[in-house]
Parts: structure tokens; sequence; C-alpha cells
């Protein structure tokens, strides 16, 4: 039996996508268990590019299973849009993915009030993608929330939604002031992506036991990641979901005890985006730099992403949240050219040394980062397929993170295409 989860370390946006491609090589199962299509996860395929956001990783290898578990939140418009542009490509997607019927349904008005809740915050917002994310997980612990199984019932469905309507648009109407989301809104789409998404909506869970049960290797997709975690991230600068281990659980219906292993992804430096607490952010121009030379864009916004230095105290928390087995370190070949690579081991708090996160967002916030150097190797990593072709000085580097963050390294990224890997065999 082989059950392995995969989480981002960071603030997202580590190299799910590819560490996730690359590992379904080997796995049968592929199953994206929180977030919604907040997600962007690249994956390059030769010349091609992919960037998934609903649809697990594991499409992209032709015979796997791709799973949408119960705790991923899917928009059926943007699913289908989705499916399209694989198929269009000559992806096949039918027969090979399956929705939990108890995934919960972003619609329309989750989007606005979404849209509406960030507008109110102001120079207090979150910069949440505007996908609904926050509202659909709002509804679903509110038990408010449409199911993809109410979704096979149109009568069914259409009375939920009326119900919903009333609430939503009570608020729209006269809180936030924008305009409402009539039934005809959520109920003409319905009508065309239905008939693409029925077959597709299962009991997922005797499903993947059974997968389990015939010692079928799974690999559990996570999104974001474990600083953007509803518990344990930078509250409230996170999304509303947990990204991290515990998650793929509550989020797959896989057991605690199926999982064997867990895998955190983490770039090689840091990045986030969206608003909130940073400790090793970079100064504007430095930032420039970095962002340039690792091509900091999100994947799904477009925006572009805040930058700064491999961070040990976020890295640790990551660890030791997610009980990680081993890192997939990404990107390191955006590190190549640099004299000199600092790495943020601690931060100082009001003349405090903290060498844990602090749980406070507002103290967060005031934290600086201590720095130790690394010198820098000044070679090209981007052909080394073995560890042992790596310059001494990025193998020192490695070294140091897994010393702070008492987790070895497994894979070694050097570039975003599937062979630009180092496996290190533990
Ligand atoms: P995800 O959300 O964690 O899947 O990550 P994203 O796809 O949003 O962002 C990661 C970006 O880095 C993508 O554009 C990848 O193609 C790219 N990438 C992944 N690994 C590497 C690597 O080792 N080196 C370089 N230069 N780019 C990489
Ligand atoms: P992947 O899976 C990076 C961030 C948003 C915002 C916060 C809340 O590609 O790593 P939400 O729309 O979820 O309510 O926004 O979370 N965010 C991400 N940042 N990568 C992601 O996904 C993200 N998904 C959400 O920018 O700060
Ligand atoms: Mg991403």
């Amino acid at each position: 039996m082989s059950c392995t989860v995969v989480v981002g370390t960071q603030w997202g946006d580590e190299g799910k996508g590819k560490v996730i491609d690359l590992l379904a090589a080997e796995a049968d199962v592929v199953v994206r268990f929180q977030g919604g299509g907040n997600a962007g996860h690249t994956v390059h395929v030769g010349d091609e590019k992919y960037v998934m956001h609903l649809v697990p990783c594991g499409i992209l290898h032709p015979g796997r299973v791709n799973v949408i578990g119960n705790g991923v939140v899917v928009d059926p418009v943007d699913l289908v849009a989705e499916i399209d542009g694989l198929e269009k490509r000559g992806i096949s997607v039918a027969g090979r993915l399956f929705i939990s019927e108890i995934a919960h349904v972003t619609l329309p008005y989750h989007r606005r009030m979404d849209e509406a809740r960030e507008a109110l915050r102001g120079e207090g917002k979150i910069g949440t993608t505007h996908r609904g994310i926050g509202p659909t997980y709002s509804d679903k612990f509110g038990r408010v929330g449409i199911r993809m199984a109410d979704l096979l019932d149109e009568d069914l469905f259409t009375a939920k939604v009326r119900k919903n309507l009333e609430e939503k648009n009570t608020f729209f109407r006269s809180y936030f002031g924008v305009p409402e989301v009539t039934e005809r809104e959520v109920l003409d789409p319905y009508r065309k992506y239905m008939p693409r998404l029925k077959d597709m909506i299962v009991d997922t869970i005797p499903l993947l036991g059974k997968s389990l049960a015939d010692g079928r290797r799974m690999l559990l997709e996570g999104a974001q990641g474990s600083m953007l975690d509803v518990d344990f991230g930078t509250y409230p600068y996170v999304t509303a979901s947990n990204p991290t281990a515990g998650g793929a659980c509550t989020g797959s219906g896989v057991p605690p005890t199926a999982i064997d292993s867990v895998i955190g992804v983490i770039k090689a430096y840091i990045t986030r985006v969206g608003a909130g607490p940073f400790p090793t952010e970079l100064p504007a121009e430095e930032e420039e730099r970095l962002r340039l030379r690792g091509r900091e864009y999100g994947a799904t916004t477009g925006r572009p992403r805040r930058c700064g230095w491999f961070d040990a105290v976020v890295a640790r928390r990551a660890a030791a949240v997610n009980g990680l087995t081993s890192l997939a370190v990404t990107k390191l070949d955006v590190l190549d050219q640099l004299d000199r690579i600092p790495v943020c081991v601690a931060y100082e708090y009001r003349g405090a040394r903290l060498t844990e996160f602090p749980p406070r967002t507002e103290m967060a916030a005031e934290c600086r980062p201590v720095y130790e150097e690394m010198p820098g190797w000044k070679t090209d990593t981007t052909g080394a397929r073995r560890y042992e072709d790596l310059p001494a000085g990025a193998r020192a580097y490695l070294k140091r993170l897994e010393e702070l963050t008492g987790t070895r390294i497994g894979i070694v990224s050097v570039g975003p295409r599937r062979d630009e890997t180092i496996r290190i065999s533990g």
C-alpha cells in the first residue's frame, strides 16, 4: 500500500503542480482534498503548459483515476470550462474524473459575496482570488451549503437556491449595496453544465476505499499552503480551508492510518500573493529582481507575487503541523546567479529572538527576520539530474535547509519541466 500526501509548506505556489505531476507517474489515483478554483497548479509537459485549478494534476497522465474530494469547493461553471480546455488539448477526462457527491458547490452568490466583502474591507482586504471560496465554506459550516448531489435533483436544487437567495439578497441589497443575484443567474448555467457533470458525481468514499484495499497507489494533492491554513496560517489573511495534512483525511475520506508519507513542497526562497504578514519580504528593488528571475506572477490571477528569502521559521512550523516525512525543494535554479543567499533562521520581535511563528498576526507583522548568509554557487543548475551534479555551494545550501527544518530532502527541482528534477533516495 502507498498513500502519499503532497502539501504546500509556505504561502502557496511552491510548485505543487510540478511535484504532483512527477509523482503521478508512479501513482494510480490522484485526489484533490481542499480549496477550489483559487488554486493554480502549473505543469509543464514537454513544450505544453497546463494550469490546473480544480482538476487534479493526475489527469495529465493517461490511465490515472482522478478524484475531486469532498473537501473541495466546486464551481461547476469553472469545472466544465477546465474540462473543455483539457479535452480540446487532447486530454481525455470522461471516465477518469470523479467528483464527490458531498463536495460543496460554489454558486454566483458566493462570488458576489466574496467581492462585496473584499470591497467593504477596503485597506484591510485579504486579497482573495474572488473565486467565492470563503463564502462557500461559510455556507458549508453554516449548514446552508448546496452539495454536488443536490445538483442531481433539479427541483430540490431550485428550492435550496431560492431559500438561500432570500437571505443572500437581503444582505446584498441592504448591507453591501451591490446588485442582487437572480434565480436565473444560478439556474441558466446549471442547465448547461449538468449534462456534462452528472455522470461524474459519485460516492467517492467506497471508490477510494476499494482503491486502497486493492493496493493501488494514491496521491493526495494539496492546494494553497500551510501558512494559508485557516487554523495554522496567518489568520485572517488565509484561505478558508485546511491545506495541511489533516485536511487530506477530512477532505477525502482517506483515513489517517492509510497515509504513509507526507511530502512538503517548498521553494528555495518564498512568495506570497495577497495581503498579510510576510517577515522575509524584500524591499521593492530586490524583490523585483527575484520576481523576474523566478517569474513570480499568479497562475490564477496574474498578480505579481510578493517575494522573500527562505524562511526557516515558517518551514519548521509546516514540518511540525504536517508531520512532513520529506521535502521537495523547488526553484533552486532561480538562485543560481546570486553572490550571497540570506536564509531567515529566526525572528526579532521587540528585542526578543523568536524561533516559533507567533500566533498573533499583529505580532507576526512586527517580526523582523534574523538572517544567516550562505555563499551563492554562481553556476547553472538546470542541467543537474543527480545530487552529485549540483555545485558544492548548492549542496551546502540544501544541507542547511535540511538542518534548519529537521526534514530530509527527497526531491530537488531545477526547472519547471518534468525532467528538470533530482530524486534523492532516503
Ligand atoms: P503551485 O500552485 O504550488 O502548483 O505552484 P504554481 O504553479 O502556482 O507556481 C510555481 C511556478 O514555478 C510555475 O510556473 C512552475 O512552472 C514553476 N516551477 C516549478 N518548479 C520549478 C523549478 O524548479 N524551477 C523553475 N524555474 N520554475 C519552476
Ligand atoms: P495554489 O494552490 C497562492 C491566497 C489569496 C489570498 C488568500 C485568500 O496555487 O498554491 P481565497 O481566494 O482562497 O479566499 O484567498 O489566499 N491564495 C493563494 N495564494 N496560491 C494559491 O493556491 C492560493 N489560493 C489562495 O491570494 O491571499
Ligand atoms: Mg499556484
